[in-house]
């Protein structure tokens, strides 16, 4: 396998790369680039983030969560590649000066890539676009001061120029469309299939397992495809969660906002769909919203597909009913559904993982409930659906007292685990307040902690 890519403006080619060599190890321990830190190694704190344009997107990724053949055909700037050929400083460097944005400097070069991306990109929303970058001494008011402060210089020339480059990079042998990935993953269907790599990235990073034969499929353009149609709106397996965060928020604002809470812009940068659902994970986030939406799921294993209603994949705790060789598509959501709510509870607003995460879809007519669609995560061994809490809910008037005389349903559909993240107890509290909280959020009231912010 021949990888190539453009590294702070200079071409690089490798020839038979460790396919699982992360660009972070491979960054430091080959290059000496050493302005790219390692922090966590699990995409957790930012210090290692890079600046990556795909052709598309210019978007900061987290060097540690990508192995080598991710970044192929690709122009990926370190730090070190942030200032221009002659030592100009990036508009976000002279800033970060000027307003006093480090201390010890650990996270320094993380940030710096990050804000210039945003820079670049002109995104103005700093809370939310550094959230996954993490610094434990300045403290983030410098910095935002600092990105606020740059936000008007233009964007200097040698990053303008990564673009035009792009253009010529050769081809690989990795699969470019669904039909080379369904062949070759029939062939091998013992394969790994890695997408984004937030979470196979962790399988080599944490747990340091060797992964034997692997497909990527993050050149497969096919599952990168958006189709708005008049009823329903299909989404490709390898769309990424920030691609599809924009896309749904005219239609789903609240799966939309879901998906904002989703690890932190690196990671969702990265992270797709399909690896959120097949990952079988019961606190993943997009399974809950999906099932109360009624998606389905596409599968597709050699010219066979198939499709199931999504509620139907998740058979049991790591266990989903996919054969070896199949691999997820698509999925099918309505564009209906305005009254779709998403709420997810987490020790921390941004970058946690979900204890409770429940996704509520009810219809009306007349002021009766006509469909009740109610899923959780976090409180069963799968992502699964609240089905007596929708039966005690059907043909009654939405009222509070429907809500109340609901409520002892949950203990029918669900048992909860005590983990580090809450106790069954406390679990089972949450998701009925949820139920709660949504009758109150269609009633107008203010619900979110954003609402009640300063
Ligand atoms: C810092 C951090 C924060 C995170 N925060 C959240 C969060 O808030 N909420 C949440 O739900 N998750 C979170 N995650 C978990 C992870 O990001 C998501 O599950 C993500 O959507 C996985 O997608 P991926 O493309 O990276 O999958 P990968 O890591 O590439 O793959 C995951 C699994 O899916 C399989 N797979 C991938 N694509 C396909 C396909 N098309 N067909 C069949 N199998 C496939 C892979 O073989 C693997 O088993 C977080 C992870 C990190 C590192
Ligand atoms: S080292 Fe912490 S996100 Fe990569
Ligand atoms: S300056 Fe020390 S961690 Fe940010």
């Amino acid at each position: 396998m021949e990888i190539s890519f453009l590294l702070n403006g200079t071409p690089v080619t490798l020839r038979n790369p460790p396919v699982t060599t992360t660009l972070l190890d491979w960054l430091r321990d080959e290059k000496g680039l050493t302005g790219t830190k390692e922090g966590c190694n699990e995409g957790d704190c930012g210090a290692c983030s890079v600046m990556v344009h795909d052709g598309r997107h210019v978007r900061a990724l987290n060097a540690c969560l990508l192995f080598l053949p991710q970044v192929h055909g690709k122009a990926v700037r370190t730090v070190e590649g942030i200032s221009g050929p002659d030592g100009t400083l990036h508009p976000v460097q002279a800033a970060m000066i000027d307003h006093h944005g480090s201390q010890c400097g650990f996270c320094t070069p993380g940030f710096i890539t990050t804000m210039a991306v945003n820079h670049l990109n002109k995104v103005q929303d700093h809370d939310t676009a550094l959230a996954g970058n993490l610094c434990r001494c300045t403290g983030y008011a410098p910095i935002i001061r600092a990105a606020d402060a740059a936000h008007a210089a233009p964007v200097p020339g040698w990053l303008v120029d990564d673009l035009s480059q792009l253009k010529s990079s050769p081809q690989t042998r990795l699969p470019e469309t669904a039909d080379e990935l369904a062949a070759l993953y029939a062939k091998e269907p013992n394969a790994t299939l890695i997408a984004g790599a937030t979470d196979v990235g962790l399988w080599v990073t944490k747990d340091l397992q060797d992964l034997g034969p692997v497909i990527f499929l993050h050149r497969c353009k096919e599952l990168q495809q958006i189709e708005i149609g008049p009823e329903t709106i299909r989404i490709g397996a390898g769309v990424t969660l920030a691609d599809l965060m924009q896309t749904l928020d005219p239609f789903h604002p609240s799966f939309a906002l879901l998906i904002r809470r989703f690890g932190a812009a690196q990671v969702r940068a990265a992270a797709t769909i399909g690896g959120n659902i097949a990952n079988g994970s019961p606190i993943g986030d997009g399974a809950p919203a999906l099932i109360a939406l009624g998606a389905r799921l596409h599968l597709r294993q050699g010219e066979t597909r198939r499709d199931m209603p999504l509620e139907g994949f998740f058979l049991d705790y790591g266990k989903q009913d996919r054969a070896p060789g199949e691999f997820i598509d698509a999925i099918t959501i309505p564009r209906q559904a305005g009254t779709l709510r998403c709420y997810k509870l987490s020790k921390r607003f941004d970058q946690d993982i979900s204890a409770v995460c429940g996704c509520f879809n009810i219809v009306f007519e007349a002021g009766r409930v006509v469909t009740a669609r109610i899923a959780f995560g976090g409180m069963a061994g799968i992502p699964k659906r609240a089905t007596a809490v929708e039966t005690a809910l059907m043909g009654q008037p939405w009222t509070q007292a429907t809500i109340e005389a609901a409520l002892p349903a949950f203990a029918k559909d669900f048992t909860p685990l005590t983990d580090l993240r809450a106790s069954e107890s406390y679990r089972m509290e949450t998701a009925r307040n949820m139920l709660q909280r949504y009758f109150l959020d269609l009633g107008g009231a203010p619900v979110s902690v954003l609402e009640v912010a300063p």
